[in-house]
């Protein structure tokens, strides 16, 4: 484990860095150069750059991976995980910062967020331009998460997202853009739950997971569970195609609220009969799913305000947790 004391004798938060790579470890070797590698700083020489601005926390580093975050899954979450659960055991430990690609960010911070107690901050951070670009957001960015998770207040909401000088909430956290800093990330349904910059940090509302633990279980053992992104005029061939192997769950990105063709829900009902958990999400930017009363024959279930991906996670980790029962996943939904 590396280690950046300040020099200084007041009190400093002591934060623990995990990095996974990503932009914000991404270099392209060149300040106007478009192309670059994610994950290309390991965590001491991050906190040898770190050292520079002479934050008021001890900082120190664990590297979990140093890849794009498109190959983040469950062998880094697990990894991930227990690095959290260790540090949140620590007493020498106030908060957690986690550096991330920003491309799968949202699910890393939802996982974690089912997964873990409220006790301690935990910040996801990451970076829409490498390191060594002009007008990079990286160090900005990792700057407002330590402080951040250096603030006690921040414990009690769960996992948060900082991007573009605002926090988000997990749950709520989507990237919605492929360039830009500031805008990247938005909030839905709730919009920023705070604003922080190097130098200030604001707080919409209380915390409201004050002292609560896990609220589901980890398991090391996550299913498969697919997408299926809607097209006007799919076939129900694309659903035998995509469930081969039985799968316990299928999210549908579905047209507008989280609707399908009649072919594709008929053979999704046949599927039911082997156990299939069916979650009707929307392929629609800000898409809200309400139940319907189909759904209750059909054995669907509302993907309310989570979005296809989000409603993967959350569907992984309650088969992973053998929930098989809809009005619970259903419950699970409406509840995030
Ligand atoms: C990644 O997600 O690893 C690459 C993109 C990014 O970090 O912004």
């Amino acid at each position: 484990m590396s280690e950046k004391t300040p020099a200084h004798s007041a009190y400093f938060p002591k934060i623990r860095v995990l990095a996974t790579g990503g932009t914000i470890a991404g270099m392209a070797g060149s300040a106007t150069r478009h192309e670059y590698r994610p994950g290309q700083i390991g965590i001491d020489d991050w906190l040898e750059r770190v050292a520079e601005f002479g934050l008021a926390a001890h900082l120190s580093g664990v590297q979990i991976a140093n890849i794009g975050s498109e190959d983040i899954g469950p062998p880094v979450w697990s990894a991930l995980h227990s690095a959290i659960g260790d540090a949140m055991a620590d007493d020498d430990v106030d908060g957690i910062v986690i550096t991330h690609g920003t491309d799968t960010a949202e699910e890393t911070a939802f996982l974690l967020d089912l997964t873990l107690p409220a006790t301690k901050p935990v910040v996801i951070v990451g970076a829409m331009r490498p390191a060594d670009a002009v007008g990079s957001d990286g160090m900005r960015n990792f700057v407002n998460a330590v402080r951040v998770a250096s603030d006690p207040e921040a414990s009690g909401r769960g996992v948060v997202l900082v991007m573009g000088d605002r926090i988000l909430a997990a749950r709520d956290a989507r990237k919605v853009r492929t360039r830009g800093t500031d805008d990247a990330f938005r909030g839905f349904p709730r919009g920023s739950i705070g604003l922080v910059t190097p130098a200030a940090l604001e707080w919409f509302g209380r915390p409201w997971r004050e002292g609560e633990g896990a609220r589901y279980a980890y398991s090391e053992a996550m299913p498969e569970v697919p997408i299926l992104y809607m097209g006007a005029g799919m076939t129900a061939e694309l659903v035998d195609r995509i469930l081969p192997e039985n799968p316990r769950g299928i999210v549908i990105a579905g047209v507008g609220e989280g609707n399908m063709p009649d072919a594709v829900r008929e053979r999704l009902i046949a599927h039911r009969k082997n156990g299939l958990i069916v979650v009707r999400a929307s392929r629609v930017d800000e898409g809200l799913v309400d139940r319907e009363p189909e759904d209750d024959p059909n054995g669907f279930v509302a993907a309310r305000a989570l979005n296809p991906q989000k409603s993967r996670v959350l569907l992984m980790v309650l088969i992973a947790n053998k929930e098989g029962d809809l009005n619970r996943v259903q419950a699970a939904f409406d509840n995030p």
